[in-house]
């Protein structure tokens, strides 16, 4: 069957890579998604162990809804009685493209009136919508008035990994996160560090990545169980499976700290969730202050972008941040996340590499920076603002 995963811009390739390893075939690159042919179990297998997917999508129907009116006769030509039943809930997400309807949340609401009618006519009773946990999520896609409808298999997005509660600050997303410690060529041996690691996602994704542990193994429920055609039994198998491929790396090393103990506490509690508390040691310091735990390793930072700080003070952050690789990470690959282009200049470091991505509507950079041991290269690199290419 042809299935679609979902993601973030500038993540396709990697989700690509991901799939393949899975067994995926005729993977093909699209714009923050990547369409591949696979069958139930490697559903199953994308939606738990795909590190940077957001969801799983499976294209269902495809018709023209050059109007209301089409649509609406398209969506009652499905029989619905064979995908849910009358006491199961669902919810409609529309996406519009260069179409004649313009209004998404008008669609998805034509579309679920023809669901309900049909439920109605034939049994006298209607399903309920559920926007937060339905049973079945579908997708509008409407391209230049072709729709195509898809079921969502995973529910909820995929970054909800179940680690993390959401009730706290904004952290990164889990997906991204993933993305970073995947792009950054991390050996899943060389000591990791992340000295603003606030709720930790960095160090969680990065420690499950070395030590096997499916990304999704935490949540509780993923779209394709309330399915018709849900195999429990492959579900299982495919779970069990995940659980014997982990492994207990003798010498992982990860190490974060952060200014607030507040945020660390939530760190703490998130590592303890994912059961990762031996691998990952947490220091309450200003970055300026972190202990740098070997002489080489790799350092991953997504710093504040400066949106509740004064411009000053975070163009002064991150030249100390620059300062502090300069200073005490020689023998180190530092990387620094950020959706503040302007600000990032004043890093002072020239970056071997910079690798545009989207964190939701913010473009961002990831940016690479090698600081030699003992040639004092990044150092001299150490240049003013406006010897910088004038983007990072
Ligand atoms: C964008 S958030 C990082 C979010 C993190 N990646 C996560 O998953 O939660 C930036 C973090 O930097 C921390 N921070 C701000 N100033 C700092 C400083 N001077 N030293 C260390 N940490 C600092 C904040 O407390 C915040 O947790």
């Amino acid at each position: 069957m042809l299935l679609i995963a979902k993601t973030f811009a500038g993540c396709e390739e990697i989700l690509s890579e991901e799939l393949e390893s899975l067994g995926a075939t005729e993977t093909r690159i699209l714009t923050r998604a990547v369409e591949f042919e696979g069958d139930q179990s490697l559903l199953y297998k994308a939606n738990l162990h795909c590190r940077t997917a957001l969801r799983i999508l499976r294209p269902m129907y495809h018709f023209e809804a050059a109007d209301e009116h089409m649509l609406y006769h398209e969506m009652q030509r499905i029989d619905w009685s064979e995908h849910f039943h009358v006491k199961q809930t669902f919810a409609i997400n529309t996406t519009l493209n260069q179409s004649n309807l313009t209004h998404s949340l008008y669609v998805s609401l034509k579309a679920k009136d023809a669901i309900v009618d049909q439920f109605r006519d034939n049994f006298g009773e209607r399903p309920d919508v559920d926007t937060e946990r339905p049973d079945l999520r579908i997708h509008l896609h409407i391209y230049e008035n072709q729709c195509t409808l898809s079921f969502d298999s995973s529910g909820d997005s995929l970054h909800k990994r179940g680690y993390r509660d959401y009730t706290n600050q904004a952290p990164i997303n889990e997906a991204l996160a993933a993305a970073l410690v995947l792009k950054s060529g991390w050996d899943l041996k060389m000591p990791l560090a992340d000295f603003m690691c606030g709720s930790g996602t960095i160090l969680i994704e990065a420690a499950m990545l070395a030590m096997n542990i499916a990304p999704n193994k935490f949540r509780d429920r993923f779209g394709f169980e309330s399915w018709n055609d849900f195999n429990p039994e492959l579900w299982k198998q495919i779970r069990r499976d995940a659980k014997a491929a982990e492994i207990n790396p003798d010498h992982l090393q990860l190490y974060g700290s952060d200014i607030s103990g507040t945020v660390l506490d939530k760190a703490r509690q998130n590592i303890e969730q994912a059961g990762l508390s031996k691998y990952i040691q947490l220091k309450k310091c200003p970055f300026e202050k972190f202990p740098v735990p070997a002489t080489e390793g790799i350092l991953i930072s997504n710093p504040p972008y400066g949106l509740r700080i004064e411009p000053a003070d975070i163009m002064d952050m991150y030249q100390r941040i620059g300062d502090k690789m300069k200073k005490d990470f020689r023998g180190w690959t530092c990387w620094i996340f950020t959706g503040n282009l302007e600000v990032a200049k004043f890093i002072g470091l020239k970056p071997s590499r910079k690798i545009p991505l989207f964190n939701g509507p913010i473009e961002c950079r990831f940016l690479k920076f090698d600081i030699y041991e003992g040639s004092r290269k990044a150092s001299k690199q150490g240049l003013n603002p406006e010897d910088l290419p004038g983007s990072v």
